[in-house]
């Protein structure tokens, strides 16, 4: 049987809440909780909104895999990941190394309506954001779906819904295939 550190990964689109979820799991668990964009921003000593301006996607990217890396070897964590993470193929292996995968999915009105006003999200600062996001999750959403253990719609569950949800999930994989 495969055998994986004790962590839970959260992965999804923007939007989607892995950081209010990973916050709720945490506590609740008694677990670590790593946001990898906020990883990088304490890295490259800069904000997201910077990196993309003065650097560059692809040096954004570089940033991402790096901390993704950093990772492993963690234990007893919740992991949030930025929702471009399953872009690389070397990622998508790294994640699912690192712990049980879940994907968090909004509907596209949530997505749009928690995406609109960010400042940390320079890929949807465009004029016309509602083809940029149908776009992103066409493309997307396989890749997510092919790193993730569990999928969970979260439209009609509250957070602490959710939280309960991938508890029960996340105890199977503590106790089947979890490496202590
Ligand atoms: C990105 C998602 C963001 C952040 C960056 C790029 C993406 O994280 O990493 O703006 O490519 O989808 P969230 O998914 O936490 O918004």
């Amino acid at each position: 049987m495969d055998s994986r550190p004790c962590n839970l990964v959260l992965v999804g689109f923007m939007g989607s809440g892995k950081t209010t979820i990973g916050r709720r799991l945490a506590e609740d668990l008694d677990f670590g909780f790593i946001d990898l964009d906020e990883e990088i921003e304490r890295t490259a000593n800069c904000s997201i909104s910077e990196i993309f301006a003065n650097e560059g996607e692809q040096k954004f990217r570089e940033y991402e895999h790096q901390i993704l890396l950093r990772c492993q070897g963690v234990n007893k964590q919740i992991i949030s990941t930025g929702g471009g993470i399953i872009e690389r193929a070397e990622n998508r292996a790294l994640l699912r190394k690192t712990g049980f995968v879940i994907w968090l999915i909004a509907n596209l009105r949530e997505t749009l309506e928690r995406t609109a006003h960010s400042n940390n999200r320079p890929l949807l600062k465009v004029e016309n954001m509602k083809e940029v996001v149908r776009c992103l999750i066409r493309t997307r959403y396989p890749l997510y779906e092919e790193v993730a253990d569990l999928h969970i719609y979260t439209n009609n569950l509250s957070p602490k819904e959710t939280v309960c949800g991938i508890v029960d999930s996340a105890n199977v994989f503590f106790a089947t295939n979890c490496r202590n």
